[in-house]
């Protein structure tokens, strides 16, 4: 079987490193890659994920079997709707259905049509800015206020009074601070609780939900600072229970699946739910239309059987056969190590050490395996730092020893050294039970 895989960050090398494990892989291409997915796969460097022209050419010259979508702009821009116009499998949602990530307006009407638990909420465009002043006058505050479109994920401001929140939609509408995303806002009711992530696999009928894991967004330890991308990850989450995985699927999952199909948004992926969770009950924050990261980094070796098979699967409706889907009884904790001043502005090209000793290879039931998040060969052919987030440093250990699992983890990152490195230290601490 012959794949290509769009992305160049950490979970694209999770994905590329799973994907390497099967028999069945002939050939695995990445495009455009990193560093460290070099040693997995073969990069295409010079292709553009998001052009889909380019995209469906490579695929159909180099007689693609499937096209496993990592990141969430080529599938907003439709590129998985044209592979299926050309009939090359692919992993990843149609444009009309990826909607639910690019468009939070979306999300929130299309919970409200299929009745899916989340926070109340309004949506307003800049002209009725008036109705939306009279709707902040009766909010509850804290309240939370994001705009419309992708904003790389800084387009979500809570604010604690309503001088706040005119202020906030002043900065979005009249002084534009999130561009063209911020065409549209939507103000929503502020949810307590603890938040989770709860993937599943899906061919548009037939899903399983893969193991729930826990981002830590925040730069600082105890989850203070600034938002990033996400600074690390673990799984499982003790917060999401049987009995609320249970609910997630039942009032969650299967109503998304299903009002995705009766308004004929052809879903094949992976689904991404963000959940709050209080008082055993989980309600929707975010739903995303791939694989998270950090989560990724945890969740896909936690998985079991041909990933190959079972992404292929999905693409071609045949996910049944796979189901229910196996894990292994571990844990799993992914730590990243990011460039000293992420996520505002840090230097590149800090040349990184240590990274031989960790094999990225093998099949790892318990070890280490370095996912390269922003890595690049400079001239000298050393490996350097090339973003802001670098490494996922991920072990997996046994179960119910989270404790070990993050040790092991931290060891590791201990070994790798990079001028200016930084990493949270209190990844998967919540996990532990008191
Ligand atoms: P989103 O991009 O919608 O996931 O929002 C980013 C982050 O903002 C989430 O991960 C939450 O931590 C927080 N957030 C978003 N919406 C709410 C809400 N209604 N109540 C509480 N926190 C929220
Ligand atoms: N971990 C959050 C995200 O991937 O959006």
């Amino acid at each position: 079987m012959r794949i290509l895989v769009l992305g160049s960050g950490a979970r694209e090398h999770a994905i590329c490193w799973k994907l390497k494990q099967s028999p069945i892989v002939t050939q695995l291409y990445c495009a455009p890659g990193n560093a460290g997915i070099a040693q997995a796969a073969e990069l295409v460097s010079d292709l553009v994920a998001t052009d889909a022209k380019s995209v469906i050419g490579f695929a159909l010259r180099e007689r693609i079997d499937l096209v496993v979508i990592g990141p969430e702009t080529p599938l907003a821009a439709g590129v998985a709707d044209m592979l299926d116009e050309e009939h090359v499998p692919v992993f990843g949602p149609h444009r009309n259905a990826a909607i639910l990530e690019a468009s939070k307006a979306f999300s929130k009407e299309f919970m409200h049509r299929h009745n899916i638990p989340t926070a109340r909420y309004a949506v307003f465009t800049a002209p009725e800015q008036l109705e939306a002043r009279t709707f902040l006058r009766h909010l509850n505050y804290p309240a939370v206020i994001k705009a419309d479109g992708l904003a790389a994920g800084k387009g979500v401001i809570i604010v604690e009074t309503e001088a706040e929140a005119i202020d906030t939609m002043d900065d979005i509408f009249s002084r534009r601070i999130f561009g063209e995303a911020g065409t549209r806002i939507v103000i929503e009711e502020f949810m307590e609780g603890e938040e989770a992530s709860v993937f599943a696999l899906t061919d548009g009928i037939d899903y399983d939900t893969l193991i729930p894991a826990q981002d830590h967004k925040r730069l600082l330890d105890g989850d203070r600072g600034k938002n990033t991308g996400g600074m690390g990850a673990y799984a499982p989450a003790p917060i999401v229970t049987p009995a609320i995985l249970e609910q997630i699927r039942r009032e969650i999952i299967e109503p998304t699946l299903r009002g995705l199909r009766e308004e004929n948004r052809p879903y094949k992926g992976l689904l991404y739910v963000g959940v709050m969770i209080k008082n055993g009950r989980a309600r929707v924050v975010e739903y995303n239309v791939r694989f998270g990261d950090p989560e990724a980094q945890v969740v896909i070796p936690l998985l079991q059987g041909d990933f190959a098979e079972i992404l292929l699967a999905c693409a071609t409706g045949r996910l049944k056969e796979h189901l229910p889907l196996k894990h292994f009884d571990a844990t799993a904790v992914t730590i990243v190590m990011a460039s000293q001043g992420y996520p505002e502005s840090y230097e590149t090209g800090k040349m990184i050490e240590g990274l031989d000793h960790f094999n990225q290879q093998r099949e790892i039931e318990h070890g280490v395996a370095v996912f390269h998040a922003a890595t690049k060969l400079d001239e000298l052919g050393h490996i350097v730092t090339s973003g802001g987030r670098v490494l996922s440093v991920t072990a997996i250990g046994y179960a119910d020893e989270l404790q070990q699992t993050i040790t092991t983890a931290y060891n590791a990152v201990h070994e790798i050294s990079f001028d200016g490195a930084y990493y949270r230290a209190d990844i998967g601490h919540k996990g532990i039970k008191a």
